[in-house]
């Protein structure tokens, strides 16, 4: 678990994941702090918080970390959780958003025009449901019918990349257009026969090909659409690219992947691990984020960790 520090509480034993600040001394340094140089470097540093990660060395109190799999077990306290009026209003928000977003996906896939001015709004909406209430909205979206997955995932996918894009200090446009590029990246998937989409069990290599097109089938969706921008494009055609070239539909690595693609990958993948799948218990954020974290090669960490500097900021259990 990443836990975002103030600096000068920063104590010999902590594991440091990363130091916000521009000089080269702590890039891609991630290290037990031991060192009485290092405890200098960090305080002269112009960064005023430090990332560390908790179940690979002292808490922020200086507690050593305790095996994950006990501290996974813990019982959320009962008075910590949100009530129930605050969960109904996010609900309310997340199904007015969802119901808005299913009217203009169904439109585009059956041919109808893009009114990207009216998505936007939309977008902006749920945007501030993310923003105040990040923790409920994972919870309330965690679960998903059958029939509404896809539109429920855009929506969530959509909510985490503008957070993570507001944390990164990217500018309050490309932010907007993150979030269109979130409720749009899946639209391929609508065109996707629903009793292979939602098929319980094994696929087919046939319909695992079908399902891997829809990255492709969403972008040329899309583009028919002049107007959108290409970062929208892009994100709808790349999100399932990974930087070592393992990914789809085009194999492209690292360098040739702008930093919105591999913001949407990092967010999108976070959102399936964390959803509830008739297959497998969904993950709590911390799991999810740890095992992101552990793949470099298929991940951007640095999104990695930012996004759980956004979300751990609120604990989430
Ligand atoms: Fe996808």
């Amino acid at each position: 678990m990443l836990v975002k520090l103030a600096k000068d509480r920063i104590r010999k034993g902590m594991f440091i994941e990363s130091v916000a600040c521009p000089s080269k001394e702590f890039a891609k340094r991630r290290f037990v702090l031991t060192s009485d140089r290092d405890m200098a470097a960090i305080a002269r540093s112009s960064a005023s918080k430090v990332l560390i990660n908790v179940a690979l060395g002292l808490d922020a109190d200086g507690r050593a970390p305790s095996p994950s799999i006990d501290k996974r077990r813990q019982p959320k306290p009962s008075t910590s959780g949100p009530n129930a009026a605050e969960i109904g209003k996010v609900r309310g928000e997340i199904d007015q958003t969802r119901q808005a977003l299913k009217t203009h996906l169904t439109d585009l896939v059956a041919g109808g025009p893009l009114d990207l001015a009216d998505l936007s709004e939309v977008s902006g909406r749920n945007a501030r449901t993310w923003k105040d209430s990040a923790v409920i909205a994972l919870e309330v979206t965690r679960l998903k019918s059958k029939d509404e997955t896809t539109y429920v995932h855009s929506l969530a996918v959509s909510g985490i990349m503008t957070l993570l894009g507001q944390a990164l200090d990217i500018d309050e446009e490309t932010v907007g257009m993150l979030g269109v590029a979130g409720m749009l990246h899946d639209i391929g998937k609508l065109l996707i026969p629903s009793e292979i989409l939602t098929k319980p069990g094994q696929l087919t290599a046939h319909e695992r090909d079908i399902i891997r097109h829809h990255p492709e089938g969403g972008f040329q969706l899309l583009s028919g659409h002049p107007g959108l921008p290409q970062l929208v494009l892009d994100i709808c055609r790349l999100h399932h690219e990974a930087l070592d070239g393992s990914g789809y539909p085009l194999g492209l690595q690292r360098d040739d992947l702008a930093m919105p693609v591999r913001l949407s990958t990092v967010c999108d993948v976070f959102e399936a691990l964390t959803s509830v799948r008739p297959y497998k218990r969904p993950w709590t954020p911390t799991e999810a984020l740890d095992w992101m974290f552990a793949r470099p090669n298929l991940f951007d960490r640095k999104m990695v960790i930012r996004l759980g500097s956004v979300l751990i900021d609120t604990p989430i259990h």
